[in-house]
């Protein structure tokens, strides 16, 4: 079957027609409509790591669309005890139509994917959140009504957001500037992946260190938190990299005046933001996360339906 591990396995259309579906089940859901193209499936939530947004986006989005959502931590599972990778897929594909996976490790997604029948989601790893980009990208949509010509600048940690957002705008045709400190860019080979794509669609992609230069001109800018849980032991060393990389008034001012403020959340007021940003009138971030959940609706009827 067909699965979502990165967005480099979907197409330019098959990206624009799954938010085209989106915004239409958006509006349905708004409506009241009732939409069960889902009506009798049942798809596994496999978490590695807590989650918020992720965990009700797709249980809720499940159950709007008429089927179950089935969550499973990794330590109530037996893969928490050992049990391989493989044999969980092959197990979970003979009860479930689908399996969505947040992990550590873009490889223990790729391996359960390669194991099993049904379609697998990555709903995170350490190298990339598609779901996320997608809500993103779907949210740029909604606000700006074009791609082609629009620019967003990732101003902070180089991690697997700002991968999947420079893929997405890659595809897309929208300009992407990441500026990260040294040693805290995204990885080279993603990069160079995006930088590939973006011939194909004109889109410029690049990195820089200069929070400024890319917040120039931007439509959308785009951060993410600096520190997190299990990084504790680096935290300080973090929080000192980082600090000139703070989106606030003064760097916001850097783009266009009608420029729009997007973070995936959950986001750390005072460290990668200003409260007076991320909860100022430029700022989008829980139509973004709301939008997660009408881009899992269509993708989960893209490959379930
Ligand atoms: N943005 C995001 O993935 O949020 P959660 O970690 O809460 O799912």
């Amino acid at each position: 079957g067909k699965h979502l591990l990165s967005l480099l396995e979907l197409s330019t259309d098959e990206i624009t027609q799954l938010i085209d579906v989106a915004i239409g089940l958006k509006k349905m859901q708004k409506q009241g409509e009732p939409h069960h193209y889902l009506k009798g499936k049942t798809m596994a939530m496999i978490f590695e790591k807590s989650s918020t947004r992720t965990r009700v986006s797709f249980e809720v989005g499940m159950n709007q669309l008429g089927g179950h959502a089935l969550f499973l931590s990794r330590d109530d599972i037996q893969l928490g005890r050992g049990e391989t990778v493989p044999d969980t897929a092959k197990v979970l594909s003979r009860y479930v139509d689908g399996i969505m996976i947040r992990a550590y490790e873009h490889t223990a997604v790729e391996e359960l994917a390669a194991n099993s029948s049904v379609p697998v989601i990555n709903a995170l790893t350490d190298d990339h959140h598609p779901c996320q980009a997608l809500a993103d990208l779907m949210t740029l949509y909604e606000v700006k009504g074009t791609f082609a010509g629009r620019k967003l600048a990732y101003v902070g940690d180089g991690n697997n957001v700002a991968h999947s957002l420079m893929i997405a705008c890659a595809k897309l045709g929208v300009d992407c500037s990441v500026a990260s400190p040294e040693g805290y860019e995204p990885k080279k080979e993603i990069t160079e992946l995006a930088m590939d794509i973006a011939k194909e669609t004109g889109a410029v992609i690049e990195v820089l260190h200069d929070p400024h230069a890319a917040v120039s001109g931007a439509d959308a800018v785009y951060t993410d938190v600096w520190t997190s849980m299990g990084w504790e032991e680096e935290q300080e060393i973090r929080l000192q990299a980082f600090q000139p990389y703070q989106v606030n008034s003064e760097l916001m001012s850097s783009a266009k005046s009608d420029a729009i403020f997007l973070h995936c959340l959950p986001a750390k007021r005072g460290e990668e933001v200003t409260a007076e940003v991320i909860d100022g009138p430029q700022s989008y971030v829980f139509d973004e996360a709301e939008n997660r959940l009408h881009v899992q609706k269509a993708l989960m009827v893209a490959l379930m339906g």
